[in-house]
């Protein structure tokens, strides 16, 4: 119903003088005040086809299709000295640097659109605001409160403002001041407030809707690393666990997927190189150990078993970060059919992301040498020091569905960052707080077979890649549709392969006819 009323509300402002408007664009830029912690930098038209902005998978590039306004600027914060909370200051050190494409009236949804970041951020990801203004959403943008430079090394995590501004506000203060700037632009405020994000963006998706429930309609948190903490704890971990003998080379990866292939491909009924469910894969990779006497490769240098070494390195991975005071999980391990995707995991993980981490923010010490990392009392102080400033794990999400809040999470199930488990494990954390909830009411997980982080696992070329999440989201929140499935498409090895993608713990099932088309699978 509001759908319909969305249309006509189209053809309302189709009558818009248009040229009224561009005088709006580059008069927001005049309407600021030096004085504030909020700056208007500029704010111009572009013609379109002449923003071409190269595209964040790094192949191709994307150009708006429509006129758009163009408006950049900043924001300077602090957290204050007294209680750490961050706050919009005129006189602040820090500065989140904020972009908003506003897309020319006639061809405006009327939805708000925020993206968030990956990584340890310091660029905004123009491309995939692009990508979104050219479906016709007023889409912002930020680079989560620090540059590049500062990015780099995780030097931006020796300044707690810019820490917490990092995962938990960056987005919620770029969102009140650009959305102020869309309602002035179009003389209304948005109908709806979309945030779109993964990886860091799928942290700071669930961050939303545990902080601020009331700020966004609908959220989009994939591969989400909402409880950052752990998470590189669990890169360290796999990082620390397949030194030397144990090291895992890519061949050696590829061969134990290739067998763990061969043992559950066709579980889920279809033989396309990639397993439906790994939860009901119950490969023994002992079965991999080389025998007496048997060699490690054979004459063309192709490896035909495991080491003892190697085989506790893998084990180590598949169970995961344990306490060592009680053997408790820490984080999720990794699920069968994602072993080609560890390279990462041995050994730029956890230097890239649990040094710095551990270094700047937990032990304040530039010298700390990650492999001292007591796997019992250090995991406190992660706990007490870093986790209440990059987490966002809170199983209560009651105040963002008593709001309607809807959010769609993706999983990757040979995501080669994040354990696949941990979305799913989070999942039950949040039905077991709200008992009383229906949960798929307004949060649920779609899981990837063969998926990898954001997007493709390169060594799974026929696996689609893209979700088209957004849309199903849209017509959840604004129409109460609740999303059944998911189509999947545009896989690394350039066919037109298409998957449907299903709520878990459903799983695609094969009905038959083309395989390689989604309409052939069901969701049960
Ligand atoms: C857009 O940029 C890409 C490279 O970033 C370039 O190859 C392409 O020619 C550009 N297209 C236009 C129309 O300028
Ligand atoms: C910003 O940094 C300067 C120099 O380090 C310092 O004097 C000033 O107090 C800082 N501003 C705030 C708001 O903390
Ligand atoms: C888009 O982002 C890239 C990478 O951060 C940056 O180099 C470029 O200047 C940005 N373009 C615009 C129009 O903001
Ligand atoms: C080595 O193993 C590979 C993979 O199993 C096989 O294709 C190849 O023929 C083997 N080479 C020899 C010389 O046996
Ligand atoms: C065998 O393969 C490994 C791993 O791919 C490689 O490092 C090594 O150089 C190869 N050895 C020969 C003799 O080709
Ligand atoms: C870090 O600690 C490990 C384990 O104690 C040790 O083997 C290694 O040499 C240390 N590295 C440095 C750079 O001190
Ligand atoms: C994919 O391409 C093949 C061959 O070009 C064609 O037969 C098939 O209908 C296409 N499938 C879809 C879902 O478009």
């Amino acid at each position: 119903m509001k759908f319909i009323h969305f249309a006509s509300l189209f053809s309302v402002w189709g009558i818009v003088n248009v040229s009224s408007q561009k005088h709006d664009c580059s008069s927001l830029a005049s309407t600021q005040q030096a004085k504030n912690a909020v700056q208007i930098l500029t704010a111009i038209e572009v013609l379109p086809g002449s923003l071409n902005l190269s595209s964040n998978t790094g192949e191709g590039s994307i150009k708006n299709k429509f006129q758009l306004c163009q408006v950049q600027g900043i924001i300077k914060y602090q957290a204050n000295p007294r209680n750490g909370k961050v706050e919009f200051d005129v006189n602040g050190n820090d500065t989140i640097t904020w972009e908003l494409f506003l897309p020319d009236p006639e061809n405006y949804n009327g939805r708000f659109l925020a993206v968030g970041n990956g990584g340890f951020a310091g660029t905004i990801d123009n491309s995939t605001m692009l990508e979104n203004t050219n479906s016709g959403y007023a889409v912002s943008g930020c680079d989560s409160g620090h540059s590049l430079t500062d990015s780099e090394n995780g030097i931006f995590l020796e300044d707690l403002g810019k820490t917490k501004t990092w995962i938990h506000d960056s987005i919620v203060m770029t969102t009140q001041v650009t959305r102020d700037i869309v309602a002035k632009y179009y003389a209304r405020s948005p109908k709806y407030s979309y945030y779109s994000g993964c990886s860091t963006g799928g942290a700071q998706g669930y961050s939303l809707a545990q902080y601020h429930p009331e700020l966004f309609d609908g959220i989009y948190a994939g591969s989400p690393g909402n409880w950052y903490s752990h998470l590189v704890l669990s890169f360290l971990w796999n990082g620390l666990h397949s030194t030397s003998g144990g090291y895992l080379s890519q061949q050696v990866l590829n061969f134990i997927t290739d067998n763990v292939l061969a043992a559950c491909d066709d579980i889920d009924g279809v033989k396309d190189g990639v397993i439906g469910n790994p939860l009901k894969c119950h490969f023994d990779i002992m079965t991999l150990e080389c025998k007496q006497g048997q060699n490690l490769v054979n004459s063309s240098n192709r490896t035909l078993c495991l080491t003892s070494d190697q085989l506790q390195a893998a084990q180590a991975i598949y169970a995961g970060p344990k306490d060592s005071r009680d053997y408790k999980e820490v984080y999720p391990g990794f699920d069968l059919g994602s072993e080609n995707a560890w390279l990462t995991q041995e050994s730029v993980l956890y230097v890239d992301y649990t040094t710095p981490i551990l270094q700047k923010l937990v032990f304040k010490n530039d010298n700390y040498n990650v492999s001292t990392f007591n796997w019992g009392s250090d995991i406190d102080r992660v706990d007490s020091i870093a986790s209440p400033l990059i987490d966002a794990i809170t199983p209560d999400l009651s105040a963002f569905n008593r709001r309607g809040g809807k959010l769609i999470s993706t999983q990757g199930w040979a995501d080669p960052y994040n354990a696949a488990a941990w979305p799913i494990q989070h999942l039950g954390q949040i039905q077991s707080a709200l008992k009383n909830t229906n949960i798929n009411n307004f949060i649920r997980l779609f899981m990837v077979p063969g998926g990898g982080h954001c997007g493709a696992n390169p060594l799974y070329r026929q696996v689609p890649a893209t979700y088209h999440v957004l849309d199903p989201l849209v017509r959840w929140v604004e129409k109460g549709q609740k999303p059944e499935e998911i189509l999947s498409s545009s896989p690394p090895d350039g066919s037109n392969t298409t998957r449907k993608l299903c709520p878990w713990p459903k799983v695609a099932r094969f009905t038959g006819g083309d395989q390689s088309n989604w309409q052939s699978y069901e969701c049960v």
